[in-house]
């Protein structure tokens, strides 16, 4: 197969990931065969420099006629970048939430499980057997919070600011199937995530669900307040299997999931519409603070395109083969620096590599 995609590098730390993760694309398809070929798009801060805006007409036409987009992160340091001068419509973040728009691409899965080899890295209290959790998070991606009409105004001498929390049935709808159809590939596990004892689009979404779940009758769907599975979450990830949520909900959900993994550099994320059209992208951010030092962890970018391969392409074994090399370096003891245990006791046999260490090793052990 020819496998022709676009890359977005982006910011921060975004083009040593993206980096990495081509270099494991390149090696899965020498050993499998394919030939694959990439077209690097701005979006971000660099196209704010480049272009004066994040996100470039010609970013989402190329993207469009691809079958898939890889993407690093993009954003730099709120405090010190002069991207953050700029009114909030024209700042990096901007580019990332229209091309998810311009895109259509509505549901975000975001999977989080624990690595045995990084069991040691997992904050949460042991657990009787071990701690072992595999878990994904559905999340709605443009609609909710982010997409509502938002304003700021002076009214009557008082600064005032409103953003708008909107969400119809359809918009509900096709994001619940998604997550109905992942559960009936795993643990046919459905947990809904709202805030339905107090708002209205919670009381729709909780709704709407149920009427999806007539469909699935194999799924068993269940609903749970978001505060509650903040700390479900760190009380006991095992009971979840497939978490279904509004944006903004998501949004913080997922942060909370990939940190009990060991680290936010562990969690790769795949963004589709009804197609088999994809963006890629780790969830975690563009870490300006240690941005081309070559010390990030590319580890959610490579499991990022390991989703493309299977979301995507429909290829399965080649994005096992991925998969099992993440499994194999890590095993072997190869640790980036955020992996890497601070007990000097806990680190002996452990290697710290560098970013593209870490995707050499990786490369490496495609088989
Ligand atoms: C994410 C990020 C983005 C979001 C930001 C950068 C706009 O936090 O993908 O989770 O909030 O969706
Ligand atoms: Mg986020």
């Amino acid at each position: 197969m020819n496998i022709d995609i676009a890359c977005i590098p982006g910011d921060g730390i975004g083009p040593e990931i993206v980096a990495e993760a081509k270099k494991v694309l390149e090696a899965v398809c020498r050993t499998y065969g394919h030939t694959i070929s990439f077209t690097d798009l701005y979006m971000g801060g660099c196209a704010i420099d480049r272009f004066g805006v994040p996100l470039p007409e010609e970013t989402v036409e190329t993207a469009k006629k691809k079958a898939a987009v890889l993407m690093g992160s993009i954003g730099g340091d709120a405090k010190t970048s002069p991207w953050y001068r700029l009114e909030p419509s024209k700042r990096p973040e901007a580019g990332l939430l229209a091309i998810r728009k311009a895109l259509g691409l509505y549901a975000n899965l975001r999977p989080a499980y624990l690595f045995q080899e990084l069991a040691d890295s997992c904050p949460l209290a042991a657990k009787e057997g071990g701690r072992k959790f595999d878990l994904v998070i559905v999340r709605e991606l443009t609609g909710g919070l982010y997409f509502g009409e938002r304003w700021t105004k002076t009214i009557d001498g008082v600064e005032t600011a409103v953003d708008t929390l909107k969400y119809n049935e359809n918009e509900i709808r096709r994001v619940a199937k998604t997550a109905f159809e992942i559960a009936q590939k795993r643990r046919k596990k459905v947990t809904s995530v709202d805030k339905a004892n107090v708002l209205d689009t919670s009381r729709l979404w909780r709704k709407v669900v149920h009427e999806v779940a007539e469909d699935f009758p194999d799924v068993e769907v269940s609903d749970m307040l978001v505060d509650n599975c903040a700390m479900q979450l760190v009380k006991d990830p095992e009971q979840f299997d497939v978490i279904l949520t509004e944006n903004m909900f998501g949004d913080i959900l997922s942060d909370e999931a990939s940190m009990i993994t060991g680290s936010i550099g562990m969690l790769s994320s795949a963004s589709l519409n009804e197609t088999s059209f994809g963006l890629y992208e780790p969830s975690h951010g563009s870490a300006p603070d240690i941005a081309g030092q070559n010390i990030a962890n590319p580890i959610a970018t490579v499991l990022s395109a390991a989703m493309m391969l299977r979301y995507s392409f429909g290829l399965t074994k080649e994005a096992a083969a991925i998969e099992a090399a993440v499994r194999k370096t890590l095993a072997d003891g190869f640790r980036s620096k955020d992996l890497m245990p601070r007990d000097p006791e806990e680190a002996k046999g452990l290697t710290e590599v560098s970013c593209s260490g870490m995707g050499d090793a990786i490369a490496a052990r495609i088989a």
